[in-house]
């Protein structure tokens, strides 16, 4: 199951029905929806069936998470651990690959969060669920998911063309002293 993941400043607890319009409206936020959903406004429904789909995983530890700043009790954003879907079709080298996801309110945007979130998403990763490879897509346009990503321990695989923009693929491998296995 997916267990609450701390950072030092966040809670990262798996994502409920209950936070269907606290994500709808994250989603459809102009500044996050840029690259997380091409800058279409999705509607309250399609962000209901996506959450949906992702409390599905839940039994693999995989899903999403709503991360809550623990000093104002506050929806933040949320970060997840996903099957890599439709980026396969556009770099085949992903497929049957977890990929991450982060998404930060842009009022909080540049204190460092993305960073703290998805590190306990590759240790839980790696820790429990034994993962010793993640993917990563962004689109090249999107420099703050870039740098996240790199700095995280992604390695830039390569570019391809992608539905709306280039998409930048990466690799991340466990550190050697993790339990992580080879899949
Ligand atoms: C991706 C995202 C989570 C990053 O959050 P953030 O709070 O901006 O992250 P940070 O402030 O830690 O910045 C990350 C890095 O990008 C850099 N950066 C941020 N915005 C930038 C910009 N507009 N231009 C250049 N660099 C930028 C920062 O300097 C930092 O680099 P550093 O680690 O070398 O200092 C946030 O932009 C977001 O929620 N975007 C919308 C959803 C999305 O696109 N998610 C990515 C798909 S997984």
């Amino acid at each position: 199951m997916q267990p609450i993941l701390q950072t030092p400043r966040l809670d990262l607890r798996p994502a409920a029905l209950a936070d269907a319009d606290a994500l709808w409206a994250l989603w459809t936020d102009p500044a996050v929806r840029r690259f997380l959903w091409d800058d279409r406004v999705i509607s309250p429904i399609e962000a209901a069936d996506t959450l949906g789909d992702c409390l599905a995983l839940a039994p693999k530890g995989l899903g999403l998470w709503v991360a809550e700043a623990r000093d104002a009790d506050a929806v933040v954003g949320c970060a997840g651990l996903l099957p890599v879907s439709t980026a396969a079709s556009y770099d085949p080298r992903l497929a049957g690959l977890v990929e991450p996801l982060v998404a930060l309110t842009p009022a909080v945007w540049g204190r460092g969060y993305a960073g703290e979130m998805l590190d306990a998403l590759l240790a839980h990763a790696a820790g429990a669920l034994g993962l010793a490879r993640l993917a990563a897509v962004t689109d090249v346009p999107n420099v703050a998911s870039d740098r996240m990503l790199q700095r995280a321990g992604f390695d830039v695989l390569g570019e391809v063309p992608g539905p709306r923009y280039r998409l930048r693929t990466y690799l991340w491998h466990a550190p050697p002293s993790s339990d992580a296995v080879e899949r």
